[in-house]
């Protein structure tokens, strides 16, 4: 009897480690800072609804299919993909899809890097009081300034490397996990405590308006795939973090009760983080879709004409810094896990190399936003193109890959292996969505959206 409490016990800690370790690594900027911009510039409402339909339909089979890779392979995304397409009997072409997820989480990791440089820049604002009783106006300058200072941008996007490079390279994904358990919490508190306040302050209605109540005129073919692109981004999936992770799924529990889990904690703060940006937004007259800046200036404003605002407000980026590095952390594990792996080289130093690697990429991020601000390709700035590349078609092309693979090639006898616990509706349903469902789908939202703008592109 007692034997058997404490296994249950054993194992609701280790899923619950799992649980915490992979919300860490899909809670991040994605949530608090990029869900509500790409919101307000795609009409929200219609973006909203086609942002979660794309969760549940696509990007949660497509992270199960993820996780079951990782815990069949145990190994890095590339000698996973090598593993498990023998064992599929499937060509080793497979492992393009390790490849992919390598060069992906880089590219996502150098702007990543310099937008996690900005939440700890506003820590220090905030704690020097520069926001006190601060105009939109003001607000908005102080943004601008920080941008225009690449030195700047330079040193916090470094300092944010420098932590993750000491947390992956010391190993450290047991602390990792520990602290997203307690840090999980007290998002959710400030978050609440955080909407509330900005609704009693600024214009809920229309907030709530904005976001809940869908006007499909406003969703254009570009934003369906926009919507697309977040929930893989979100969700971390397409890069081989989740491969990693899921070389840590405990034994007999449930792989789509915990992802469930994981995906109903991302969503959840996303939307309490829109709840608290745009009541500040349009009570301000500010426009939703002001683009990557709406989070910074908004913010702050609202802390800055709060009660001890200085401290709540540092408090707020000190936590958007903490979920960046959970997640940052998850991006830069595929490629070094592959390279200390395939060269049998020391950790750290296979953690420095991309590292440096990042470092160098994020300069093109960091001149996007002041001396190169002037150059446009197809339209976008750098920094625009450089992460609707990598979330709207390297992440869900990384994702139809596994779908294919997953739903198509490895044996149903092994997947059912892997997900022993699951009812045999789940387990069908899953491997439907991921069949006829998921790739499909992705490649019908890309056809249906780039074709307009490739044609505008081209004449
Ligand atoms: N899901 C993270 C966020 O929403 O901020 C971003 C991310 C982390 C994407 C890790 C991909 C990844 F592998």
């Amino acid at each position: 009897m007692n034997n058997h409490y404490e296994s249950r016990r054993r194992g609701w800690r280790r899923s619950w480690s799992f649980v915490a370790a992979t919300t860490g690594a899909t809670i991040g900027l994605g949530n608090l800072w990029k869900f509500s911009y790409l919101a307000g510039e795609n009409g929200g409402a219609a973006f909203v609804l086609a942002y979660l339909i794309c969760i549940v339909v696509v990007a949660m089979p497509v992270m199960i299919a993820e996780v079951v890779l990782g815990s069949r392979g145990r190994s890095n995304p590339v000698s996973t993909m090598r593993d498990v397409s023998l064992e599929a009997g499937a060509s080793s072409a497979w492992q393009v899809i390790g490849w992919l997820g390598c060069i992906a989480g880089l590219l996502v990791l150098s702007y990543y890097s310099v937008i996690a440089g900005w939440g700890f820049a506003y820590i220090g604002k905030l704690l020097g009081g520069e926001f006190v009783a601060a105009s939109a106006q003001l607000s908005g300058d102080s943004f601008n300034s920080l941008l225009a200072a690449p030195e700047l941008l330079v040193q916090w996007q470094a300092l944010f490397l420098l932590i993750i490079l000491l947390v992956v390279a010391l190993g450290v994904r047991r602390g990792i996990s520990a602290a997203a358990r307690l840090l999980l919490p007290l998002l959710f508190i400030m978050l609440i405590a955080l909407a509330i306040y900005s609704s009693q302050v600024g214009d809920f209605k229309a907030a709530a308006e904005f976001l809940f109540k869908p006007d499909f005129s406003a969703l254009s073919q570009e934003a369906l795939l926009v919507a697309l692109g977040h929930a893989f981004f979100t969700l971390s999936i397409g890069v081989g973090a989740m491969m990693a992770y899921g070389a840590y799924v405990p034994d007999q529990r449930s792989i789509t009760g915990m992802v469930s889990t994981v995906v109903l904690m991302d969503t959840l703060v996303s939307i309490l983080a829109g709840l608290a940006i745009f009541p500040l937004v349009f009570s301000l007259n500010m426009a939703p879709a002001m683009g990557p800046g709406l989070m910074f200036v908004a913010m702050p404003y609202g802390f800055g004409n709060m009660i001890y605002g200085n401290y709540f407000g540092a408090l707020f980026f000190l936590m958007v810094s903490l979920a960046a590095i959970t997640s940052g952390v998850a991006l830069l594990e595929p490629a070094t896990s592959w390279l200390a792996q395939q060269f049998r080289w020391w950790r750290p130093a296979a953690a420095v190399v991309m590292i440096i690697v990042v470092w160098l990429l994020g300069l093109v991020t960091i001149f996007s936003f002041n001396i190169w601000q002037h150059i446009e390709v197809f339209g976008m700035s750098v920094f625009n193109l450089l992460d609707f590349v990598t979330a709207n078609l390297l992440l869900p092309i990384g994702g139809v890959l596994i779908a294919l693979f997953v739903g198509w090639k490895m044996r149903k006898e092994v997947l059912r292996d892997e997900l022993y616990v699951e009812s045999p509706q789940i387990f069908w349903l899953w491997r439907w969505l991921l069949r006829y469902i998921a790739a499909p789908g992705v490649l019908v939202v890309f056809l249906w959206s780039l074709y307009p703008w490739l044609k505008t592109q081209l004449v």
